[in-house]
């Protein structure tokens, strides 16, 4: 039983056949630029492009950053307005000839850690956040995803949340992490005083340099760093994608 995971990003659309069992990558991981625009059509062309690379593979689960309900895709803040509400897992599917499954790029990347890393074991209520081009969110109760939650969309500051403290904003801004970390802190004690979690998963790109800033951040949430990295959406998207035919110790199945 193979299964591709695809990572649509930002910049790069990534995938590789995964280990579900042992949340590894069982081949080096395809990366292919996302299209500029990013609209519907260039997409499926760059994920059938990815899915190329491998041969093999019995399903696809493939990550989008926006909303995703029943595979329809609902939001579309940081990629082309074409994906709102397109079908987009039976795109995908008519594209690959695979059953597909669909879901937000910050669920899988938490329902990795949670099921292999930064969260693995831990019970209660886990926060994953992703800072990257937006601000991703996913939320467990007991290893149990709760789907599509959009946090990164609180307001701070009077803006949007993801506009003042995701990573693309450090960038753009030209912040120093001092100045970027304060943003994050009070971002993170509005979303502890909101749902009080018992640990927060820090993710996306710059949790790498997590030491440049998490000591800069006084919040009473602990607070770790994501482990699986760059894989993780891959990862998480493949066992969202097998979800259905076997148990898993992340249950995915609210999608
Ligand atoms: C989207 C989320 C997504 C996040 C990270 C936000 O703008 O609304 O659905 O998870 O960016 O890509």
């Amino acid at each position: 039983m193979a299964t591709l995971g695809i990572d649509i990003g930002g910049s790069g659309v990534k995938g590789a056949p995964v280990d579900t069992g042992a949340g590894d990558l069982l081949a080096e991981r395809v990366r292919v630029p996302t299209p500029q625009p990013s609209d519907v059509t260039s997409v499926v062309e760059a994920v059938a492009e990815v899915a190329a690379s491998f041969d093999g593979f019995d399903r696809v689960g493939i990550t989008f950053p926006g909303v995703v309900v029943d595979g329809v895709t609902r939001t579309a803040a940081n990629v082309d307005k074409s994906w709102l509400d397109a079908p987009a897992a039976r795109l995908f599917s008519d594209r690959l000839g695979k059953p597909v499954t669909v879901l937000n790029d910050a669920d899988a990347a938490g329902a990795a850690e949670v099921a292999f890393g930064a969260g693995r074991d831990q019970r209660g209520l886990i926060m994953m956040l992703t800072f990257g081009t937006g601000i991703g969110s996913a939320l467990f109760l007991d290893g149990v995803l709760i789907p599509n939650t959009e946090f990164g969309h609180l307001e701070l500051d009077g803006k949007d949340a993801e506009v003042r403290a995701s990573d693309r904003a450090r960038e753009v801004d030209d912040m120093s992490w001092e100045k970027w970390a304060g943003r994050v802190e009070a971002y993170l004690k509005h979303v502890e005083m909101l749902l009080s979690p018992r640990l927060f998963i820090i993710g996306g790109g710059v949790s790498k340099k997590s030491d440049k800033f998490f000591p800069l951040i006084d919040i009473r949430t602990p607070m770790v760093a994501a482990t699986l990295l760059n894989n993780a959406g891959i990862i998480g998207a493949a066992v969202a994608a097998e979800q259905a035919e076997r148990p898993h110790p992340v249950d995915v199945s609210a999608l």
